[in-house]
């Protein structure tokens, strides 16, 4: 054990650094539930802009940004189609369903985490007293469990274009987007512009400890605001969040581009590493998906070992999704490729 710490797991292990905690500490505050926070209007009035739409809402985090976003366009009963990988459909508990009582319709996701237009097209449902109605479509740029893949502004645009033609609004989960504006060399707003909804997260690679934007258009996010309400997330003095979430907007944006730098280099050293499965070609952001059935060590052994030399690493039963972030350095990298080099050299009979 080294005493150094790469930690893998997820940009969600980020720090609010210096900056971001003097910015907390010195936060202009006031009760926001009552429209009296200048810090959190700030923060919409920036997220708005950035996102290219008319206003934003501040909440507690992806999730409840996602489920807010899709109460707001639709009704009970209303049926959503979204990717089958998609993180609303995997890893939200549901909630659409739950809270809201929507049906969710799964479409294949591409391995690039597109959904193919002529699919949703023939998913939108028609007036047929039987059918549910077609309430929203849901895509995800980028995308998490696509391998951090990047969706192209028109091929957002193909989408949103036959959802649109039947009348159906169309929102986007960019809890990552900045990491596609950075990929793409874009700005968010050009990416955003053919959705009339959009998510993003501050406490992923942007740094914050808390927080996420839903943003629309004015009714929409009026609308949204009462839900949010109903759901808990209306908060108070939350101008020490929103802070935090300036400082991410304002000077952690760019610096995504190292992150995808590091991941390349990861998922480069990795496909050196004999059994280890990686397609480098693939990794267009900060996460890289790798598969260690070819080594015949037990991913669990690759974790424990790993983690003797202070790399983190999370995986299933033979793969793995490795995250760069702030938290991690280019040297950071170099040492955990070394680490999962001799982690899975070891024979599966060397224990852990
Ligand atoms: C693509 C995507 N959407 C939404 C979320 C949810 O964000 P949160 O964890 O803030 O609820 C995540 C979280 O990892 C995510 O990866």
């Amino acid at each position: 054990m080294t005493g150094r710490v790469v930690e893998l797991r997820s940009d969600t292990f980020t720090r609010p650094g210096p900056a971001m905690r003097r910015a907390m500490a010195e936060a202009e505050v006031g009760d926001d539930v009552w429209d009296e926070d200048p810090t959190v209007d700030r923060l919409e009035a920036l997220a708005a802009t950035v996102t290219g739409k008319e206003a934003a809402l501040f909440v507690t985090s992806g999730t409840q940004g996602n489920l807010v976003g899709l109460l707001s366009h639709t009704r009970r009963g209303d049926e959503i189609i979204l990717g089958d990988r998609s993180h609303i459909f995997v890893n939200e508990t549901a909630g659409a369903s739950v809270v809201g009582g929507l049906q969710l319709r799964t479409l294949p996701n591409r391995e690039d985490g597109r959904l193919r237009p002529d699919e949703v097209a023939a998913a939108i449902r028609d007036r047929d007293q039987h059918h549910p109605r077609t309430g929203a479509v849901a895509i995800e740029n980028t995308h998490n469990a696509c391998g951090g893949a990047v969706l192209r502004p028109e091929e957002i645009a193909d989408v949103a274009g036959v959802a649109h033609a039947a009348g159906v609004p169309v929102h986007l989960d960019g809890a990552r987007i900045f990491n596609a504006a950075v990929a793409l060399g874009v700005p968010a707003a050009e990416i955003a512009a053919p959705v009339d909804s959009i998510t993003f997260c501050l406490s992923k690679g942007l740094g914050a400890p808390v927080g996420s934007l839903l943003c629309g258009c004015s009714d929409y996010i009026a609308q949204a605001r009462r839900y949010r309400k109903m759901l808990g997330g209306a908060m108070r003095q939350s101008g020490i969040l929103a802070a935090a979430g300036l400082v991410a907007l304002e000077q952690n944006v760019n610096r995504l581009a190292e992150d995808h730098a590091n991941a390349s280099l990861l998922a480069e050293g990795l496909s050196r590493i004999p059994g280890v499965e990686v397609d480098p070609g693939r990794v267009e952001t900060n996460i890289v998906f790798f598969d260690v059935a070819g080594t015949g060590v037990p991913a669990q052994a690759i974790v424990e070992r790993a983690s003797r030399a202070g790399v983190r690493l999370a995986g299933g039963a033979t793969s793995f999704r490795a995250v760069t972030s702030s938290e991690v350095t280019r040297d950071d990298i170099l040492h955990a490729l070394n680490a999962i080099d001799a982690a899975v050299r070891q024979p599966a009979t060397a224990g852990v």
